[in-house]
């Protein structure tokens, strides 16, 4: 079989047992506190919890997940490429079953599928069961309802259940998505890959490749609390997950299960073969099927091992990039963008080993053969192929600059090499800051028979581990103590109020959570933030404070000394001052997203967005905006508010929107069978308007409700993602009118600047430097302008009058400091003729800053002027003080320090030096004639 023909082989035989067929979801995950979708289950965890139900019939579901596994709990980064078996990125084929069948079916149906469809050998087969240490305190009990289903299933065959059964610790047989959420004890099946087949189960667990676990069954029944209590679901699932390349690998390499003398491996198949061609043609090298043994020294392999080392870690590393860029996570400096860029520049790294140089990129032009092998299961490879190709190429050339900047900063770390051993500090700048991986810097300094600190750089890496694992903690799944069945009806979306009956009441910690058959409370969702209000029950109305979906239900969350009861009659009421904001915001978002597509590309896809009273937010891929796109698309969104369009929506059936380019969606979302397109523009209700876009929220009924839009700011949030934010309405004035008075307020103080500037030119004689008036914007009659273009052009005007402005005062004070300085040129080589040519000791009352001072008193050694001289430099503030003896006065055994000590006195300052030259300062600037006397005396001069 090939691997599409293997892959529908899972999905036809879970079809057969009612389960419906879905997509794969994106690798974005929905659950807070995962890297990247890292299971099949994730998308799924709302069903588990309870928060939704499974919109399936009967609730099942099979099949393929996209799954990272770099970064976070689950992480096979540093195998890869090493063994057979280990990758970044893989698909997942899984069953689910949402509080519907149970252990008995999904142990018999795995074992239907696997031996009695496939035909893998049963001897080959053996299942692992739960069997915690209560002494450790493991969660649950010994798992002996699966063990005798297997019993019973290994017994068929002949086979004893007391070899083939493999008791498992928490660790492998207690699966955990991650710190928090869904879990529950699991049993997995191994297949024994020794060329006989008689490993009798020894190699279990043991982490080789001689026996590998292709199928993980989860019972799902609890819920990994914060606090690490395991709380009871309200009911209990099924989650499986096989291994696709292992399952293709397995069938692929023994030639449907009849020839297991050749070792499988995952790359052997035609999963990553087309790569491997593709790969050979760019580098002329040959990639050789082989593996290193267990434990073997990495540093002495041969070079046909490192070659074939570097094509699978490419291959699996390209897959990683090539799917999340798709799904729009993009390489960058945090979080998931960041465990990209690394694995990125690993690839790029083993690049090298193939003798690709940096001069060029590669790994972009792998693209092409994974879209082409891929595309036809996962459509979004290819909506999305030359996003991929540039992206990577992008990031691929900008590592090879930083690779030789990172060579560089080796080169110059050994200079601080000690005991021939580089230390872990500029290994882990290498890794953390150039993305070196450190077996690059342990090559590095092998070729020069050094060694690197490794214990210090695991010390680094643990404290960068150890904030990485504190910063994903922050979020935590929690599951409602709420399960319900009830059904609320929304009926916000044209309505604030309604009477509804009240369904059910919860009591939660501190508030009462209040179900009812309707409502016209948004709860939040879709980036829309939900709706507070109040609950009027007689004449008491309650404030609710938030609102909670929980499956169908719509809970209101009210004071907990309320006095409400099931069959009440209560008043539900929207607070409109909120909600009208919100929607303004969120029909704003729409036409922003529309405007964008219309003015950048329709390749700027929606990365996230929120809407709240204040303000909208949206994200998404694209290089940096210029300031004239900004400019192009608030004016088109103010257009279309202007020109007073309808916005209508309508419910439709999903397929019949699935296919057309003009309704916005996403891939990857789960969407129901029924979806509301909210549509702007055209005639209400006939999906013929120009903005289309899935969606849940509320929002105007016209665009002339938004009143007035305005871009906040637009910047990047990681390489490749950029962010708007922007305002609407009441919001927008207010922006502005903060804005115009900011502009005012820098440009009064550069005015008084400028004036300063201006009265120290004028003291020099000079003219003053004039810019006209000030910008001064009326904020009312901007207001009545109500025009983007035009109040942008005013804003325009006057930030470049203030640009002026500042300029001015630069310029101003420029200009007055180099004529100070001439001056001071031409005052010290007055004084100087005045002390060397006429013979004079004494200058004084000299107006300049001090800096003539030192310039005299060089002067005065550069002539050798021989004598003693006083010198006092008057800058308006203080007098600068400054004493010289040349040689003839130096004989005479004066010394210029004390005299200036005593001098400066005087005048109440302090001084010193040596005794050809001394300095000081003195603050009273009228004992200047005194000061003058006491020199001509000291001086003997008259
Ligand atoms: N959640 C389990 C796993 O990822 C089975 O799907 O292994």
């Amino acid at each position: 079989m090939t691997s599409a023909e293997i892959r529908q082989s899972f999905f036809d035989f879970f079809k057969e047992k009612q389960h419906t067929i879905v997509p794969s979801a994106s690798l974005l995950p929905q659950s807070p506190g995962l890297l990247f979708t890292n299971a099949g289950m994730n998308p799924f965890v709302p069903y588990f919890l309870g928060v939704e139900k499974a919109p399936f019939d009967p609730p099942r579901a099979a099949d393929t997940q996209k799954c990272i596994r770099a970064g976070g709990k689950h992480n096979d980064l540093e195998d890869v490429g090493y063994d057979t078996y280990h990758h970044t990125m893989f698909e997942m084929l899984g069953n689910w079953s949402f509080g519907d069948y149970f252990k008995k079916e999904a142990i018999e149906w795995s074992w239907e599928l696997v031996v009695e469809r496939w035909g893998l050998p049963a001897d080959r087969l053996y299942a692992t069961v739960y069997a915690p240490d209560k002494a450790k305190g493991d969660p649950g009990e010994f798992d002996q309802e699966a063990w005798d289903l297997w019993a019973e299933l290994f017994r068929s065959k002949g086979l004893d259940p007391r070899v083939h059964i493999v008791d498992g610790n928490v660790k492998d047989n207690f699966w955990m998505m991650g710190e928090t959420g869904p879990c529950g004890p699991c049993s997995e099946l191994h297949v024994d890959l020794t060329p006989n087949g008689d490993s009798h189960g020894q190699f279990v667990n043991g982490d080789s490749d001689e026996c590998i676990e292709i199928w993980n069954l989860v019972f799902i029944q609890y819920n990994a609390e914060a606090d690490g209590s395991f709380r009871d679901l309200p009911a209990k699932h099924i989650d499986t997950g096989m291994g696709f390349e292992r399952a293709c690998s397995i069938i692929q390499n023994t030639k449907g299960f009849t020839d297991f003398s050749v070792k499988p491996s995952n790359y052997a198949t035609d999963v990553f073969t087309p790569i491997f061609r593709k790969l050979e043609e760019l580098s002329g090298k040959k990639y050789a099927n082989v593996y290193p043994a267990p434990g073997a020294d990495r540093s002495a392999f041969d070079d046909e091992m490192k070659t074939a080392i570097a094509f699978r870690v490419i291959a699996d590393h390209l897959r990683t990039l090539s799917f999340s860029i798709a799904d729009g996570i993009l390489p960058g400096n945090n979080g998931r963008n960041y465990v990209l860029r690394r694995i990125l520049r690993r690839a790029v790294r083993y690049g090298r080993q193939l003798g690709f140089s940096g001069e060029k990129t590669f790994f972009g032009a792998l693209a092409g053969a994974l879209v082409e092998q891929m595309g036809d299961v996962f459509p979004e490879l290819k909506a999305r192929e030359a996003a991929v190709r540039v992206t990577l190429e992008r990031e691929e050339a900008s590592f090879n600059e930083t690779l030789d900047r990172g060579l560089k900063r080796f080169e110059d770390g050994l200079s601080e090499v000690k005991d021939h051993t580089l230390s872990g500090e500029v290994a882990f700048e290498l890794y953390d800051t150039f993305g070196f991986p450190v077996d690059l810097t342990e090559l590095l300094c092998a070729e020069r028979s050094l060694g690197v600190n490794m214990q210090r750089f695991e010390e680094l890496m643990e404290q960068q581990r150890d904030r990485a694992r504190a910063a994903q903690k922050s979020t935590v799944v929690r599951a409602l103590d709420i399960s319900t069945n009830a059904v609320t009806e929304f009926i916000g979306f044209d309505a604030d109020e309604v009477d509804a009956l009240v369904l059910e009441v919860h009591p939660q910690d501190d508030s009462l959570f209040v179900i009812t058959d309707q409502t016209t409370f948004y709860a939040e969702m879709g980036g829309q933030a939900g709706d507070t209000g109040i609950l009027v029950i007689g004449a008491l109305a309650h404030d609710v404070s938030a609102v909670q979906q929980i499956g169908s239900a719509r809970a209101h969350a009210i004071p907990a000394d309320a006095v409400v009861k099931a069959g009440d009659t209560v008043k539900l009421r929207v607070d409109h001052r909120r909600r009208r904001p919100i929607e303004a915001n969120h029909t704003a978002t729409h036409l922003l997203h529309w405007a964008l597509h219309e003015v950048v590309s329709s390749d700027a896809t929606q990365q996230g967005s929120a809407v709240d009273e204040d303000r909208l937010r949206f994200d998404f891929n694209s290089g940096p905006l210029t300031p004239g796109q900004i400019e192009e698309m608030e004016e088109l969104v103010n257009e279309k508010i202007n020109a007073d369009e309808p916005v209508s929506w309508k419910e439709v059936p999903h397929a019949e929107v699935k296919e057309r380019s003009d309704v916005m969606q996403f891939f990857g979302d789960k969407y129901g069978e029924k979806v509301r397109v909210v549509q702007i523009g055209g005639e209400p209700g006939t999906l013929t308007g120009y903005a289309m876009e899935l969606c849940g929220g509320t929002h105007v009924r016209n665009t002339r409700a938004v009143g007035i839009f305005k871009i906040k700011s637009e910047g990047a949030i990681a390489s490749g993602v950029r962010r708007i934010e922007a305002v609407t309405g009441e919001r927008t004035w207010q922006f502005l009118r903060e804005l115009l008075v900011s502009i005012e307020e820098e440009a009064v103080t550069m005015r008084d600047k400028l004036a300063a500037a201006n009265a120290k030119l004028n003291s020099l004689g000079e003219e003053p430097v004039d810019v006209g008036d000030l910008p001064r914007i009326i904020y009312e009659a901007l207001v009545q302008q109500r025009d983007v273009r035009k109040i942008n052009e005013v804003i325009k005007r006057s930030r470049s009058k203030l640009e002026e402005l500042k300029e001015a005062v630069i310029n101003a004070e420029k200009r007055f400091k180099k004529l100070q300085a001439s001056s001071a040129a031409k005052q010290a080589d007055a004084a100087l003729a005045l002390l060397i040519e006429k013979g004079e000791s004494i200058v004084t009352a000299v107006e300049s800053d001090g800096s003539l001072l030192q310039e005299l008193l060089n002067g005065l050694k550069k002539n050798q002027f021989a004598e003693a001289a006083f010198l006092v430099v008057d800058d308006g503030e203080k007098l600068h003080l400054g004493c010289y003896a040349g040689e003839a006065a130096l004989g005479r055994g004066l010394k210029a320090g004390d005299l200036l000590r005593e001098l400066a006195a005087i005048a109440g300052g302090k001084g010193g030096g040596k005794p050809d030259m001394a300095r000081g300062a003195a603050p009273d600037r009228d004992k200047l004639e005194e000061l003058e006397a006491a020199a001509r005396l000291k001086l003997g001069v008259s």
